[in-house]
């Protein structure tokens, strides 16, 4: 049997079995509050942050694996008792399977003549967690069962229980609101959130206490409440809080019984523990009201078809087309809520990474630009007067920034300016006011940018190339290199600040900044020329230089002699001949190819003890030490895609969606998701090679987005209009995409007759010819005024 199958025209992908080589999520989210949840049921529900808003457990890495969970038990007349999500009662299924979507998770499973379908989503006005139960019965006869719907919670601040659970529990406290039906969780410190868990039917029994629903030694598998079938009616007065629910449904032949039961958050301002109760009491009654639920349903669908629609193509290659039109898509909003911080492996204690949200805003600027206008803001305020920015922060937490100065970070802040003005058109947002992040005067947003090229340009070494500081892009390049003395130099920092500089001169034409333009193309060319002295190793673009002034990446070395990214980000900021950057590219080929994608690097440094003098912490073929990684796999497709090569774009860009890759090493060797991008896949230095690494929040999304949408594709947002200009292999022979671009949906039917991949021949918009004299670009003024156009390109 598969283990999985995809359903495109409902967006889903159908697990089926409850125990695939590891769980497999989705994530549930209104913005506020927020769940994981696995293909058997365990998962993690929080509010805001998943450090200090933690609703419930879930054990990370710990046995048993993915537990606890969002758990339901169904209670048979003969006391036998079964899972929807097969966790965890356990017991064997008749059928089972376990549909993720976006933002909506549904089991169906089958036992002993009964079906269940258990349906798991977050409202959007409400914060809420909706599961909906219903049962079908093919027996003959009427019979009665018991349902049990649990859930585990925490003590609401995960740093806290960790170091101080024995005083936590103290704090924490369970009540059984009889008006609302509802059991409640109190924290009495620091006033967070009221948790609470209802349901639309009446109750026979319900335990705020987790000792009285388990029993002693007992574990959520074999809950002794539910072997009773009866809970004890125990609020919590100090301990471990749970919230178990228990009615009874009666099941006829041929009738669907049905039950909700309502996981939810209030917040409490100011102290007012009633207004937060008047909130819970106005959510219940909305969701209680027939069609409630499925009126939130219908706002959530609705939510993410407006995200979709931003781009949707038709192309012939089928997981290509699935993998852009909705997975790419739907992970790009997990990155874009989560950053690298939470996941099933990851319990949010990382923050915002700066140069991660500025990089996963990149694909929302084209789906949500008002939400990346918010998220650059909040970037802004998160840098120093100097330029440089915090490394990692945390907007819901009390907790302050972590500061370690990188050489890249602020250098894609322009990257992401860029994208949200040519998306928009809006100039205004350069003339915005954000404040330092420490000094409490503003400055415009187009000064935060120019203070990050600033930065990179005043803090430069002995070769004219930016200072390394604790690493660039590459975490590790600074330990691999043993760089402490602060005289190392990167390379790819260098290009990348050339990228930043090529995308803020159009900006600075579009103020009119004359001054700052001037002061831009001269640091472009001081740039350019201390890389054109400095990077070409003969057969690829070196890396960068170490404390010593030795060069890293470079043929005369035994390991680390090749690195991906300073040959792909040769092509991106177009430096050097364009033969060298082909050259670099061939390097890439030929080195870190490997069957299913790029390694970072060739050879792998060797870590000690195997070498005794070693600073590198990763084993080989893990991280960015020799790892397949594909977050830097991206940035090749893109250089690929402007060197106008279609069949490797393609390639490196096909052979890594998840589900290409879970075929190729085999779905037992990968594990992770068939349908999440993953940031790294073990390399073959290492035993574990195929094993696919940081599912879900992982720069591959976005980048992937890009490179897809905007290089492969080719359909991407300039200040004066939309350029169409796509890359496809020579079979790509007629595709579509459509677009919105400034409140207007363009439609683009491409017809590729040259089969040369690249080139666009002729366009017309509403069937009138577009001049290609500025390239092939919608200008903007065309487009003004219109809801939807039709735009015909020739290839
Ligand atoms: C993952 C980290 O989250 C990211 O910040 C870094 O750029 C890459 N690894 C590469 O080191």
């Amino acid at each position: 049997m598969n283990l999985y199958s995809f359903d495109d025209p409902r967006r889903a992908i159908h697990i089926h079995t409850p125990t695939p080589p590891q769980p497999w999520i989705n994530y549930l989210s209104n913005g506020r509050v927020h769940a994981f949840v696995s293909q058997a049921g365990g998962g993690l529900f929080w509010h805001k942050s998943a450090v200090s808003g933690r609703i419930t457990r879930y054990r990370m890495h710990h046995l048993p694996l993915d537990t606890p969970g969002f758990y339901v038990y169904i209670r048979m007349p003969d006391g036998s008792v079964w899972s929807p999500s097969f966790r965890p009662a356990e017991a064997e299924l008749d059928g089972f399977s376990c549909t993720h979507q976006p933002g909506v998770t549904t089991f169906n499973a089958e036992k002993s003549g009964i079906q269940a379908k258990l349906e798991m989503f977050i409202c959007p006005d409400h914060d809420i967690m909706v599961w909906n139960l219903s049962l079908d019965s093919d027996l003959p006869e009427a019979i009665d069962v018991d349902v049990f719907a649990y859930m585990e919670f925490s003590l609401q601040d995960w740093k806290c229980e960790e170091n101080f659970g024995y005083y936590r529990t103290h704090q924490v406290i369970t009540r059984f609101d009889e008006e609302e039906q509802a059991l409640l969780m109190i924290r009495r410190l620091n006033h967070p959130p009221l948790v609470y868990m209802a349901s639309n039917v009446s109750l026979e029994s319900w335990d705020g206490e987790r000792e009285a629903f388990l029993g002693h030694y007992r574990t959520e598998f074999n809950p002794a409440a539910v072997e009773k079938g009866r809970c004890s009616g125990k609020e919590l007065p100090t301990g471990h809080p749970c919230g178990a629910l228990h009615p009874r449904l009666s099941l006829k032949p041929g009738e669907s019984a049905n039950v909700s039961f309502f996981a939810g958050v209030a917040e409490i301002l100011d102290k007012d523990f009633e207004k937060a109760k008047a909130t819970m009491r106005q959510s219940l009654s909305s969701l209680r009201k027939t069609g409630g639920v499925q009126e939130q349903k219908q706002k959530l669908n609705e939510w993410w078809e407006r995200h979709f629609d931003a781009f949707q193509c038709s192309i012939p290659h089928e997981s290509a087309q699935r993998q852009i039109n909705t997975w790419s898509a739907v992970n790009t909003v997990h990155t874009g809520r989560y950053s690298r911080a939470v996941s099933r492996l990851a319990p949010g204690s990382r923050g915002v990474g700066f140069r991660d949200t500025c990089q996963d805003m990149l694909s929302i600027a084209y789906r949500q630009p008002d939400w990346a206008a918010e998220v650059f803001s909040f970037l802004l305020s998160q840098q120093f007067r100097d330029g440089h920015t915090v490394h990692f922060c945390y907007p819901d937490d009390p907790e302050g920034p972590y500061l370690s100065t990188r050489s890249d970070n602020h250098l894609w802040l322009p990257l992401l300016a860029y994208a949200i003005v040519a998306e928009t058109g809006d100039v205004s947002l350069l003339d915005r006011k954000v404040a330092w992040y420490d000094d409490s005067t503003e400055a415009t947003v187009w000064e935060h940018l120019l203070a990050s090229i600033c930065f990179a340009m005043d803090n430069r070494g002995s070769h004219g190339l930016p200072l390394l500081f604790g690493s660039d892009w590459n975490d590790s390049i600074a330990e691999m290199y043993h760089t402490k003395e602060g005289r190392a130099e990167s390379i790819f920092a260098a290009q990348q600040a050339v990228v930043a500089i090529n995308r803020m001169i159009p900006l600075a034409e579009a103020l009119g900044d004359n001054e700052s333009l001037n002061w831009l193309e001269e640091s472009h060319r001081t740039l350019t020329a201390a890389i054109l002295e400095s990077a070409w190793d003969g057969e690829w673009w070196r890396r960068g230089y170490d404390d010593n002034g030795h060069p890293m990446g470079s043929s005369a070395s035994e390991v680390g002699k090749l690195f991906l990214n300073t040959q792909s980000w040769a092509v991106l900021s177009g430096i050097g001949t364009l033969e060298q950057r082909q050259i670099g590219m061939d390097a890439v080929e030929e080195n870190l190819l490997t069957d299913v994608g790029l390694k970072a690097c060739h050879p792998g440094f060797i870590p000690w003890p195997e070498d005794p003098d070693s600073h590198c912490g990763s084993s080989r073929g893990t991280n960015e030490n020799g790892a397949i990684f594909c977050h830097a796999n991206t940035w090749a497709i893109i250089a690929e895609a402007l060197l106008g090569n279609a069949d490797r774009a393609w390639k490196y860009f096909t052979q890594l969606i998840p589900a290409e890759v879970a075929k190729t090493v085999g779905i037992e060797r990968y594990a992770a998701e068939p349908y999440a991008w993953v940031s790294q896949i073990i390399g073959p230095e290492n035993d574990r090679y195929g094993w696919a690494n940081v599912e879900h929040v992982t720069g591959t999304a976005t980048w992937m987005d890009v490179a897809a949408t905007q290089y492969l594709l080719g359909v991407r947002a300039e200040l004066d209009g939309l350029r169409i200009d796509p890359c496809v292999p020579a079979d790509f022979k007629k595709f579509s995409i459509t677009r919105s671009f400034r409140d207007c949906t363009v439609v683009i039917d491409i017809e590729h007759r040259s089969g040369q991949g690249r080139g666009v021949q002729s366009l017309t918009l509403d069937g009138k010819p577009v001049s290609l004299e500025k390239g092939p670009v919608i200008p903007a003024s065309l487009l003004a005024g219109k809801a939807r156009v039709q735009v015909q390109v020739l290839m």
